[in-house]
């Protein structure tokens, strides 16, 4: 199997990914609605997406709040450029880079969301996202991370040892982000979310290994003198 970075990866299967996803991913028919109905209603409220793609996950939002605002950040220009010509008349704001080097505003969003995306990323590099998303949120801000999961704890760390493997192999540079799938256990992915600062991390929904999880923000302790 040839590495692919990850926004040539993308890229180069733009043609027929809505349906791809649609259609080949278990559950997505259901989980796609679902995790848009745990997204806040109301005017004036402000939405994080992180590696929106073509925003599928948005499409069904923006059917329950046409009024939301939404920062979508992905890798892939191409991905971008689509879901830009879908939501021209909605109130949108892409950025195209990565979710690991872009800076958030404090105290911004209402609620962030995921989908498909973070399955590529070790618990150290999602607990620095993590951390910098707790801040970005509002104090009753929440993250909707809907994923799939690895099965067990042996799995995940095959996924990872695979990934070295074939990096090594193919002389790839150590830091850049190839496509290869690397889920952690939803136990793990739970556990990072708690050690980024979330409180009231739940699981809400599963379909097989696909899961939403809901985690809301650790509001920031005040000291009265
Ligand atoms: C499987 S797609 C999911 C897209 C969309 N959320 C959906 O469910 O259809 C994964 C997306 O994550 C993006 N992505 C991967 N790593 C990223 C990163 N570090 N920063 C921003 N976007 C990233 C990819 O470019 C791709 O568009």
């Amino acid at each position: 199997m040839k590495l692919e970075k990850m926004d040539a990866f993308f890229t180069a299967r733009l043609n027929g990914y809505d349906e791809h996803m649609m259609t080949e991913i278990e559950g997505a028919e259901e989980f796609y609605p679902y995790t848009a109905s745990l997204l806040p209603s109301g005017n004036d409220v402000n939405v994080l997406d992180l590696g929106c793609g073509t925003g599928l996950e948005l499409e069904y939002y923006f059917a329950l709040n046409s009024v939301a605002a939404v920062v979508g950040i992905d890798v892939s220009s191409d991905m971008l450029a689509a879901l830009k010509q879908k939501f021209s008349d909605r109130k949108i704001k892409l950025i195209c880079g990565s979710y690991f080097d872009v800076s958030f505003e404090a105290n911004c969003f209402d609620a962030a969301v995921s989908v498909e995306s973070l399955h590529h990323f070790t618990a150290a590099q999602k607990l620095r996202l993590y951390e910098k998303l707790n801040t970005a949120l509002t104090d009753n801000g929440y993250f909707v991370l809907t994923d799939y999961f690895a099965e067990s704890e042996e799995r995940e760390h095959f996924y990872f040892s695979e990934l070295e493997r074939l990096k090594s192999e193919q002389g790839l540079e150590p830091a850049a982000f190839y496509h290869y799938d690397t889920p952690l256990t939803v136990e793990h992915e739970t556990e990072v979310l708690r050690k980024a600062g979330f409180r009231d991390v739940r699981i809400m929904r599963n379909w097989k290994a696909t899961y939403t999880i809901l985690a809301r923000r650790q509001i920031p302790v005040c000291y009265i003198r």
